[in-house]
């Protein structure tokens, strides 16, 4: 046995996963299943799941792959029994059930709100309210993990009930760290930037992003390139392993430092400034609005 398969317990583990069929989420799927983690996944999307179920087999991973809405407590309710009866314990959570639309807030209304607050944060309570008791009744401690955003620790105009809702998990795991940390069951959340999985492309209204561009990403991210499917879920592997075992209540930002920079950039000719440098607005003085 290798280091890291000594250390990070994983060869025995089960995990219950939300949305794990789509970009980000087939990733912390098939990573978690290569360091023998068995796992049961819910999501909404009907190919991503026959194509991940697909997957999972042709590779020989023993595991339960669900079509279902994961904000219905029915559907959540079925999934953690599925793995009861196949596995009979639990280790790990994994909640990446998530999305959004781009508009102004005055724009929005009551049913999109509500919409976005139960995509985004009401079934994380359900879940962790499934999960939690399993953990216990194992007493071998466990992981939770959630995936949120980096617009949960910034403004994100056009994304203002979206960004407060994944602040609301934040602030929701902060406090149920300590409340679980006496039964050695660990909740954190992983928080990237722009990652370019194919769902994502819709909140340009179709445009690529500027981000995704070379020029784009040299300029608005620290390390000079967008993330990966494997930057994220990389960090879901450690949090969900024993290399983690001391840190809980916390986020890992996997975002190549976007977060740090903080509304710096890395102009061309110019090197870093927190604002527009003169040769950036020339191109806008010759072509005025
Ligand atoms: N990709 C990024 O750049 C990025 C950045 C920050 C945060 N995130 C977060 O990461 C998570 C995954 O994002 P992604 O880029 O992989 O997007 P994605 O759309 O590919 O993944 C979301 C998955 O969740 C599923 N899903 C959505 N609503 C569901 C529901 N009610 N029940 C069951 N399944 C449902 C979708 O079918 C999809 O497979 C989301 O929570 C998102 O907010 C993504």
């Amino acid at each position: 046995m290798g280091w890291f398969e000594e250390r990070s317990g994983l060869g025995e583990a089960v995990a219950v996963i939300t949305g794990g069929a789509g970009g980000l989420g087939e990733a912390i799927v098939l990573d978690l299943a290569a360091n023998g983690v068995r796992s049961a996944v819910v999501d909404a999307d009907v190919e991503a799941v026959e194509t991940l179920r697909r997957t999972l087999t042709e590779r020989g991973h023993d595991a339960i792959v669900h079509h279902g809405d994961a904000r219905d407590p029915d559907v959540l309710q079925e999934l953690f029994t599925a793995a009861d009866d196949r596995w009979g314990r639990l280790d790990i959570l994994v909640n990446i059930v998530g999305g959004t639309f781009r508009s102004d807030f005055v724009d929005t209304t009551p049913k999109g709100w509500d919409a976005l607050l139960r995509t985004n944060f009401s079934h994380v309570l359900q879940t962790c309210a499934l999960a939690i008791p399993r953990m216990r009744a194992g007493d071998r401690g466990g992981s939770i993990i959630n995936i949120t955003t980096i617009e949960a620790h910034r403004a994100a105009p056009g994304f203002a009930v979206y960004s407060a809702a994944k602040a609301a998990v934040e602030q929701f795991s902060r406090t149920l760290a300590v409340e679980i940390a006496p039964d050695g069951i660990r909740i954190n959340n992983v928080a990237p930037d722009f990652v370019p999985t194919p769902n994502l492309t819709k909140f340009g209204a179709g445009d690529t992003p500027a981000m995704a561009t070379p020029a784009g990403a040299r300029i608005a991210i620290p390390m000079g390139r967008v993330g990966h499917v494997s930057d994220v879920s990389n960090a879901v592997v450690f949090l969900a392993s024993g290399l983690s075992t001391y840190i809980t209540g916390t986020t890992l930002h996997p975002d190549g430092g976007t977060l740090a920079s903080s509304g710096w950039f890395n102009w061309p000719d110019h090197g870093w400034a927190n604002y527009a440098p003169n040769s950036a607005l020339a191109q806008f003085d010759s072509h005025p609005d």
